[in-house]
């Protein structure tokens, strides 16, 4: 089973993992907060389980942040955000409260001179009137005059979700601010955030379609939106026109922060899958969940562009070497299927076709039909599961491929595809069809983070 252990993306030590909270750098280090389940692979338990990094590549596991152990986050110490304030880390996150059936949510701080203990503040906001127990995920940033605004999902007491925001001067006493955006068509809305790309004002969050009448999450995707401002009392963001921010599913609860050199950086969940393919992938594993790799935000042209942070490069072994087949075919043979294989100069090609971990995993490129994907062999039912893009021309790709997951970014990011897979056998090798001789192929392996 330990074989299945992920090299280089982030995984919980035991149970399972979900959400990326409290995405930050404090006290010279990248820190990454994260839902831990550390009893089982389930979602019974909620806490926050911690890692560091002095470079976004090589982590250390810090222990627990935030355990619910207080009457108003017994039922769970759900996701939510960290900020710098006066020398402090605070963090941020949902206090669960489900007593006699009802649901009900406190948003809560708990703050740390040192990442090594953590002072549990109490709640700092209460839900507003008008919305229901589904009030969560708050993420907290700065504004132009210095005061913080938290953004929080919400559920409105119509039932269909909303965006709301608070602000405050001291991060302790927080005042209702209202609506930021609405939506008719969904019940709630997870996991806010907001960033500024480029001059542009983005909104991240995640719609989710519930059952209300029996309180069960039913389908959900992680999107983004464009919007002129992110601010309460101008006309409401619809929340409906957002675009899924990948194609594929298994991406979810992304959560960003903003590095030291002002990078905007990415982190997501990446095990979005179906109750079947979850179980099966749960089992063979020896923990449940894991993270993509940190990810430098872009705009361009209206879209999302998402690459690999540069980091990622200190955690590359050796170059593995390529052979040229007889029909123009090129094999590579990594060790294991923690690599990297990038591919430049696809200027021009009409047609590709790579396939991963023997053929378990497939790319394919069709200029014609202006389409690239990315195939997985379903672990449950053995079938092809396919996710496409239209893609114009294709330029670049760079894939990174691990253990139990594949991520696929093209053209610098334009796109990205992050599946999680579960191969039948032992192969590692890549096989590429169709390449010219301009193109510059890279693959190599990845160490341990
Ligand atoms: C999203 C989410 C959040 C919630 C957390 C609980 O995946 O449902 O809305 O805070 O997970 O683990």
């Amino acid at each position: 089973m330990d074989d299945l252990r992920q090299i280089y993306h982030l995984e919980p030590p035991c149970g399972l993992m979900n959400d990326p909270n409290g995405l930050s750098f404090y006290d010279g280090k990248y820190r990454v907060f994260f839902q831990w389940n550390r009893f089982a692979k389930d979602h019974t338990h909620k806490e926050w389980g911690a890692f560091s990094s002095s470079d976004l590549a090589h982590w250390d596991f810090d222990g627990s942040a935030i355990v619910p152990d207080q009457p108003y986050d017994h039922s769970g110490a759900h996701s939510g955000c960290a900020i710098e304030a006066d020398g402090q880390l605070l963090l941020f996150y949902t206090g669960s409260d489900k007593s006699a059936g009802i649901r009900r949510s406190h948003q809560c701080l708990a703050s740390s001179d040192d990442c090594r203990t953590y002072v549990k503040e109490g709640v700092v906001i209460e839900t507003p009137q008008g919305f229901t127990g589904h009030v969560r995920d708050p993420k907290v940033g700065r504004l132009a005059d210095g005061r913080l605004r938290m953004l929080l999902g919400a559920q409105r007491t119509n039932g269909m979700a909303a965006l709301i925001s608070f602000a405050s001067g001291d991060a302790r006493t927080w005042a209702y601010e209202g609506v930021i955006g609405t939506s008719d068509t969904v019940e709630m809305c997870e996991c806010p955030d907001h960033v500024t790309l480029d001059g542009q004002e983005v909104l991240l969050y995640c719609p989710q379609k519930r059952d209300n009448a029996r309180d069960l999450g039913l389908e959900s995707h992680a999107c983004f939106q464009v919007v002129d401002e992110v601010a309460p009392g101008s006309a409401a963001v619809d929340l409906d026109l957002g675009t899924p921010v990948e194609p594929g599913s298994d991406f979810y609860a992304p959560q960003t922060f903003v590095a030291p050199d002002g990078r905007t950086i990415l982190i997501a969940w990446m095990d979005r899958l179906t109750d079947d393919q979850g179980r099966v992938l749960s089992d063979a594993c020896q923990t449940s969940g894991c993270l993509t790799v940190p990810r430098e935000l872009g705009m361009c042209q209206g879209r999302l562009t998402q690459r690999p942070v540069r980091e990622l490069e200190l955690l590359h072994g050796s170059h593995v070497s390529l052979s040229s087949e007889a029909d123009g075919e090129v094999v590579a043979k990594p060790s294991s299927r923690a690599y990297r294989l990038r591919i430049h100069g696809l200027e021009g090609v009409r047609a590709l076709h790579i396939e991963l971990n023997g053929s378990s995993e497939r790319i394919d490129f069709d200029a014609a039909a202006g389409e690239l994907s990315l195939t997985r062999t379903d672990w449950v039912t053995g079938c092809a599961q396919t996710v496409s893009r239209p893609v114009e021309g294709l330029r670049n790709l760079d894939v990174l491929s691990d253990e139990t997951s594949v991520e696929l970014f093209d053209n610098d990011g334009e796109a990205v595809v992050s599946l999680r897979v579960l191969p039948a056998g032992d192969s590692s090798d890549v096989r590429i069809v169709g390449i010219t001789d301009l193109a510059q192929i890279e693959v190599v392996g990845m160490c341990r983070r």
